[in-house]
Protein backbone atom coordinates (compact mmCIF):
# COMPACT_ATOMS: atom_id res chain seq x y z
CA UNK A 1 0.00 0.00 0.00
CA UNK A 2 1.20 3.39 -0.44
CA UNK A 3 0.40 4.85 3.21
CA UNK A 4 0.34 8.64 4.28
CA UNK A 5 1.64 8.91 7.72
CA UNK A 6 1.33 12.63 9.18
CA UNK A 7 2.71 13.85 12.53
CA UNK A 8 4.65 16.79 13.91
CA UNK A 9 8.13 16.01 12.80
CA UNK A 10 9.86 18.58 14.72
CA UNK A 11 13.44 16.70 15.05
CA UNK A 12 14.52 15.02 17.64
CA UNK A 13 11.17 14.90 19.41
CA UNK A 14 9.11 11.60 20.59
CA UNK A 15 6.57 12.16 17.70
CA UNK A 16 9.21 12.59 14.91
CA UNK A 17 10.91 9.47 16.92
CA UNK A 18 7.32 7.35 16.86
CA UNK A 19 6.25 7.95 13.97
CA UNK A 20 10.23 6.85 12.22
CA UNK A 21 9.92 3.77 14.30
CA UNK A 22 5.74 3.30 12.91
CA UNK A 23 7.50 4.06 9.02
CA UNK A 24 10.01 1.34 9.50
CA UNK A 25 7.94 -1.09 10.31
CA UNK A 26 5.46 -0.40 7.71
CA UNK A 27 8.70 -0.46 5.25
CA UNK A 28 9.77 -3.82 6.40
CA UNK A 29 6.72 -5.55 4.82
CA UNK A 30 6.98 -3.66 1.68
CA UNK A 31 4.69 -0.68 1.65
CA UNK A 32 5.53 2.52 1.03
CA UNK A 33 5.01 4.95 4.01
CA UNK A 34 5.56 8.84 3.83
CA UNK A 35 6.30 10.68 6.43
CA UNK A 36 4.61 14.41 6.00
CA UNK A 37 4.91 16.98 9.30
CA UNK A 38 1.29 17.81 10.22
CA UNK A 39 2.49 21.49 11.10
CA UNK A 40 2.90 22.31 7.47
CA UNK A 41 -0.70 22.03 6.70
CA UNK A 42 -3.39 23.91 6.91
CA UNK A 43 -6.78 22.14 6.42
CA UNK A 44 -8.16 18.59 5.41
CA UNK A 45 -8.58 19.98 1.44
CA UNK A 46 -4.97 20.63 1.39
CA UNK A 47 -4.22 17.25 2.75
CA UNK A 48 -6.90 15.68 -0.13
CA UNK A 49 -4.65 17.42 -3.21
CA UNK A 50 -1.45 15.47 -1.33
CA UNK A 51 -3.13 12.56 -1.58
CA UNK A 52 -4.54 12.97 -4.88
CA UNK A 53 -1.06 13.89 -6.10
CA UNK A 54 0.86 11.10 -4.55
CA UNK A 55 -1.91 8.53 -4.71
CA UNK A 56 -1.97 7.64 -1.52
CA UNK A 57 -4.28 4.70 -0.75
CA UNK A 58 -4.64 4.74 3.09
CA UNK A 59 -3.61 6.75 6.26
CA UNK A 60 -1.98 7.46 9.66
CA UNK A 61 -1.76 10.17 12.05
CA UNK A 62 -0.27 10.66 14.89
CA UNK A 63 -2.38 13.01 17.64
CA UNK A 64 -5.96 13.16 16.96
CA UNK A 65 -5.97 16.64 17.21
CA UNK A 66 -2.61 18.13 15.07
CA UNK A 67 -2.43 15.10 12.67
CA UNK A 68 -5.93 13.72 12.64
CA UNK A 69 -8.12 17.07 12.18
CA UNK A 70 -6.72 16.99 8.85
CA UNK A 71 -7.69 13.82 7.73
CA UNK A 72 -11.38 15.05 8.50
CA UNK A 73 -13.44 14.03 5.56
CA UNK A 74 -10.82 11.68 3.94
CA UNK A 75 -11.84 9.56 0.82
CA UNK A 76 -9.03 6.87 2.06
CA UNK A 77 -9.00 4.63 5.20
CA UNK A 78 -7.17 5.88 7.91
CA UNK A 79 -6.00 5.20 11.66
CA UNK A 80 -5.10 7.10 14.18
CA UNK A 81 -2.34 6.88 17.45
CA UNK A 82 -3.28 9.23 20.19
CA UNK A 83 -0.53 11.35 20.91
CA UNK A 84 -0.89 11.78 24.78
CA UNK A 85 -1.79 15.50 24.75
CA UNK A 86 -4.84 15.20 22.27
CA UNK A 87 -6.12 13.03 25.26
CA UNK A 88 -4.72 15.00 28.11
CA UNK A 89 -5.24 18.50 27.05
CA UNK A 90 -7.09 19.46 23.91
CA UNK A 91 -9.94 17.58 24.65
CA UNK A 92 -10.44 20.25 27.49
CA UNK A 93 -11.09 22.44 24.61
CA UNK A 94 -14.45 22.70 23.14
CA UNK A 95 -14.18 23.03 19.09
CA UNK A 96 -10.87 20.60 19.45
CA UNK A 97 -12.82 18.25 21.26
CA UNK A 98 -15.88 17.90 18.41
CA UNK A 99 -13.38 18.09 15.83
CA UNK A 100 -11.42 15.24 17.48
CA UNK A 101 -14.88 12.98 18.03
CA UNK A 102 -15.83 13.54 14.42
CA UNK A 103 -11.98 12.46 13.66
CA UNK A 104 -12.14 9.27 15.52
CA UNK A 105 -15.76 8.11 14.38
CA UNK A 106 -14.25 8.26 10.58
CA UNK A 107 -10.58 6.24 11.89
CA UNK A 108 -10.71 2.51 11.14
CA UNK A 109 -8.44 1.75 14.13
CA UNK A 110 -7.00 4.00 17.04
CA UNK A 111 -3.95 3.25 19.37
CA UNK A 112 -3.33 3.83 22.33
CA UNK A 113 0.09 3.49 24.06
CA UNK A 114 -1.46 2.79 27.55
CA UNK A 115 -4.76 1.19 28.73
CA UNK A 116 -5.06 4.62 30.99
CA UNK A 117 -5.55 6.86 27.57
CA UNK A 118 -7.43 4.07 25.92
CA UNK A 119 -9.88 4.46 29.19
CA UNK A 120 -9.75 8.55 28.66
CA UNK A 121 -10.50 8.48 25.13
CA UNK A 122 -13.55 5.63 26.13
CA UNK A 123 -15.06 7.63 28.55
CA UNK A 124 -15.38 10.54 26.46
CA UNK A 125 -16.63 8.74 23.18
CA UNK A 126 -17.96 5.33 24.12
CA UNK A 127 -18.95 4.20 20.66
CA UNK A 128 -15.10 4.26 19.59
CA UNK A 129 -13.82 1.95 22.69
CA UNK A 130 -14.59 -1.60 20.49
CA UNK A 131 -11.82 0.20 17.91
CA UNK A 132 -9.19 1.48 20.46
CA UNK A 133 -5.85 -0.93 20.55
CA UNK A 134 -3.67 -0.75 22.87
CA UNK A 135 0.04 -0.62 21.93
CA UNK A 136 2.98 0.58 24.00
CA UNK A 137 5.71 1.94 22.21
CA UNK A 138 8.62 -0.07 20.90
CA UNK A 139 12.41 0.37 22.16
CA UNK A 140 14.92 -0.46 20.96
CA UNK A 141 18.27 1.52 21.53
CA UNK A 142 21.55 1.26 19.30
CA UNK A 143 24.14 3.01 20.66
CA UNK A 144 26.87 4.28 18.29
CA UNK A 145 30.47 2.65 18.65
CA UNK A 146 32.18 5.77 18.10
CA UNK A 147 30.92 7.98 20.18
CA UNK A 148 33.48 10.45 22.24
CA UNK A 149 32.09 12.32 25.13
CA UNK A 150 35.26 14.37 25.51
CA UNK A 151 34.43 16.53 22.48
CA UNK A 152 31.29 17.28 24.85
CA UNK A 153 33.05 18.09 27.91
CA UNK A 154 36.54 19.81 27.37
CA UNK A 155 34.88 22.81 28.48
CA UNK A 156 33.17 21.83 31.45
CA UNK A 157 33.49 23.45 34.53
CA UNK A 158 34.06 20.42 37.46
CA UNK A 159 31.11 20.84 39.68
CA UNK A 160 32.83 21.58 43.25
CA UNK A 161 31.85 19.01 45.66
CA UNK A 162 31.62 16.11 43.27
CA UNK A 163 33.94 17.11 40.79
CA UNK A 164 33.13 13.48 38.92
CA UNK A 165 29.76 14.15 38.44
CA UNK A 166 28.41 16.20 35.95
CA UNK A 167 24.51 17.09 34.74
CA UNK A 168 24.37 17.07 31.24
CA UNK A 169 20.93 18.45 29.75
CA UNK A 170 20.31 17.35 25.98
CA UNK A 171 18.01 18.22 23.89
CA UNK A 172 16.70 20.22 21.01
CA UNK A 173 15.88 24.17 22.00
CA UNK A 174 12.13 24.30 21.38
CA UNK A 175 10.99 27.21 23.36
CA UNK A 176 13.24 30.03 22.85
CA UNK A 177 12.36 31.93 25.93
CA UNK A 178 12.47 28.99 28.15
CA UNK A 179 15.98 27.80 26.55
CA UNK A 180 17.53 31.17 27.76
CA UNK A 181 16.01 31.00 30.87
CA UNK A 182 17.96 27.59 31.43
CA UNK A 183 21.12 29.11 29.49
CA UNK A 184 21.25 31.45 32.51
CA UNK A 185 20.76 29.34 34.80
CA UNK A 186 23.28 26.82 33.55
CA UNK A 187 25.94 29.28 32.92
CA UNK A 188 25.99 29.71 36.90
CA UNK A 189 25.62 26.37 37.81
CA UNK A 190 29.16 24.60 37.92
CA UNK A 191 28.59 20.99 37.06
CA UNK A 192 25.70 21.26 34.83
CA UNK A 193 25.95 21.19 30.97
CA UNK A 194 23.48 22.22 28.31
CA UNK A 195 24.13 20.50 25.03
CA UNK A 196 22.12 20.64 21.86
CA UNK A 197 20.62 17.62 20.42
CA UNK A 198 22.62 15.07 18.83
CA UNK A 199 21.94 11.87 16.78
CA UNK A 200 20.01 9.31 18.42
CA UNK A 201 22.88 6.79 17.92
CA UNK A 202 25.43 8.69 19.61
CA UNK A 203 22.75 9.98 22.49
CA UNK A 204 22.30 6.20 23.06
CA UNK A 205 26.01 5.76 23.72
CA UNK A 206 26.24 8.99 25.70
CA UNK A 207 23.79 7.29 27.91
CA UNK A 208 25.53 4.41 28.45
CA UNK A 209 27.99 6.14 29.85
CA UNK A 210 26.12 7.97 32.42
CA UNK A 211 25.66 6.93 35.86
CA UNK A 212 21.81 7.46 35.41
CA UNK A 213 19.10 9.76 34.10
CA UNK A 214 17.13 11.83 35.35
CA UNK A 215 14.45 12.75 34.52
CA UNK A 216 12.55 15.75 36.65
CA UNK A 217 9.51 16.56 34.59
CA UNK A 218 6.51 18.06 35.97
CA UNK A 219 4.30 17.58 32.78
CA UNK A 220 2.38 14.78 31.55
CA UNK A 221 3.80 11.89 28.79
CA UNK A 222 5.44 8.76 28.11
CA UNK A 223 9.17 8.73 28.17
CA UNK A 224 10.86 7.04 25.49
CA UNK A 225 14.11 8.50 26.73
CA UNK A 226 13.55 6.81 30.73
CA UNK A 227 12.86 3.66 28.57
CA UNK A 228 15.39 4.07 26.36
CA UNK A 229 17.52 3.92 29.85
CA UNK A 230 16.06 1.10 31.10
CA UNK A 231 17.03 -0.67 28.06
CA UNK A 232 20.69 0.70 28.41
CA UNK A 233 21.09 -0.27 31.23
CA UNK A 234 21.25 3.08 33.30
CA UNK A 235 19.14 3.43 36.57
CA UNK A 236 16.97 6.17 36.03
CA UNK A 237 15.94 8.70 38.96
CA UNK A 238 12.53 10.27 38.42
CA UNK A 239 10.34 12.82 39.71
CA UNK A 240 6.93 10.90 40.94
CA UNK A 241 4.53 12.14 38.33
CA UNK A 242 1.83 9.71 37.23
CA UNK A 243 3.47 9.26 33.41
CA UNK A 244 6.69 8.44 35.08
CA UNK A 245 5.15 6.00 38.12
CA UNK A 246 3.43 4.06 34.85
CA UNK A 247 6.90 2.96 33.93
CA UNK A 248 8.59 3.39 37.27
CA UNK A 249 7.92 1.15 40.44
CA UNK A 250 10.11 2.66 43.11
CA UNK A 251 13.26 1.16 44.31
CA UNK A 252 12.08 -1.61 41.57
CA UNK A 253 13.06 -1.02 38.04
CA UNK A 254 13.95 3.13 39.31
CA UNK A 255 13.87 5.93 41.77
CA UNK A 256 10.98 7.96 41.79
CA UNK A 257 11.42 11.53 43.86
CA UNK A 258 9.44 14.09 44.96
CA UNK A 259 11.29 17.01 45.95
CA UNK A 260 14.67 18.57 45.62
CA UNK A 261 16.17 16.20 49.18
CA UNK A 262 14.56 13.45 48.35
CA UNK A 263 16.39 13.78 44.56
CA UNK A 264 19.95 14.10 46.64
CA UNK A 265 19.00 11.01 48.87
CA UNK A 266 18.19 8.83 46.24
CA UNK A 267 21.06 9.95 44.79
CA UNK A 268 23.26 9.00 47.27
CA UNK A 269 21.83 5.56 48.02
CA UNK A 270 22.39 4.85 44.70
CA UNK A 271 25.93 6.18 44.63
CA UNK A 272 26.69 3.81 47.80
CA UNK A 273 24.47 0.78 47.33
CA UNK A 274 25.89 -1.35 44.25
CA UNK A 275 23.21 -4.16 44.88
CA UNK A 276 20.31 -1.54 44.38
CA UNK A 277 22.25 -0.04 41.46
CA UNK A 278 22.20 -3.80 39.81
CA UNK A 279 18.56 -4.67 40.83
CA UNK A 280 17.18 -1.62 39.53
CA UNK A 281 19.00 -2.32 35.94
CA UNK A 282 18.32 -5.85 36.04
CA UNK A 283 14.34 -5.64 36.56
CA UNK A 284 14.20 -2.44 34.44
CA UNK A 285 15.97 -4.02 31.25
CA UNK A 286 13.33 -6.78 32.18
CA UNK A 287 10.60 -4.79 32.33
CA UNK A 288 11.22 -3.13 28.94
CA UNK A 289 11.73 -6.76 27.19
CA UNK A 290 8.69 -7.62 28.30
CA UNK A 291 6.21 -4.50 27.98
CA UNK A 292 8.12 -2.63 25.40
CA UNK A 293 9.11 -4.65 22.83
CA UNK A 294 10.50 -3.46 19.53
CA UNK A 295 9.01 -6.73 18.06
CA UNK A 296 5.64 -6.95 19.41
CA UNK A 297 5.01 -3.11 18.03
CA UNK A 298 6.64 -3.50 14.69
CA UNK A 299 4.10 -6.92 14.47
CA UNK A 300 1.04 -4.73 15.81
CA UNK A 301 1.03 -2.02 13.05
CA UNK A 302 2.00 -4.24 10.38
CA UNK A 303 -1.00 -6.33 10.95
CA UNK A 304 -3.50 -2.96 12.26
CA UNK A 305 -2.42 -1.34 8.81
CA UNK A 306 -4.12 -4.62 6.84
CA UNK A 307 -7.70 -2.65 8.58
CA UNK A 308 -6.85 -0.36 5.87
CA UNK A 309 -6.97 -2.27 2.92
C1 LIG B 1 10.19 13.10 31.29
O1 LIG B 1 8.96 12.54 31.69
C2 LIG B 1 7.81 13.13 31.16
C3 LIG B 1 6.63 12.43 31.80
O2 LIG B 1 6.70 11.04 31.69
C4 LIG B 1 7.84 13.02 29.64
O3 LIG B 1 6.72 13.68 29.09
C5 LIG B 1 9.13 13.64 29.10
O4 LIG B 1 9.22 13.41 27.71
C6 LIG B 1 10.33 13.02 29.79
N1 LIG B 1 11.57 13.61 29.31
C7 LIG B 1 12.70 12.96 29.29
C8 LIG B 1 13.88 13.67 28.72
O5 LIG B 1 12.80 11.83 29.74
Amino acid sequence: MRLLLLACLRAQTGNATTAGRIQDHLEAVGHICSLKDASGYENPSEIANLISAEKFEAALAIHLYKGGRLLQGSRIPFGIIFGGTDINEDIKHEEKHRVMGAVLEEARFAVAFTEKMKELAAAEWPDARSKIYIQTQGIMTTPSATFNWKRFLQNAEWHRREPHMHLIIIGPAVDPQFTSEVNEKVTRAPGVHLLQEIPQDDLHAAVKRCFAVVNSSISEGMSAAILEAMDLDVPVLARNIPGNAAIIQHKDTGLLFTNPQEFVQLSKSLMNDPSLERKIVTKAKAYVKKHHSWECEREAYQNLVLKLQ
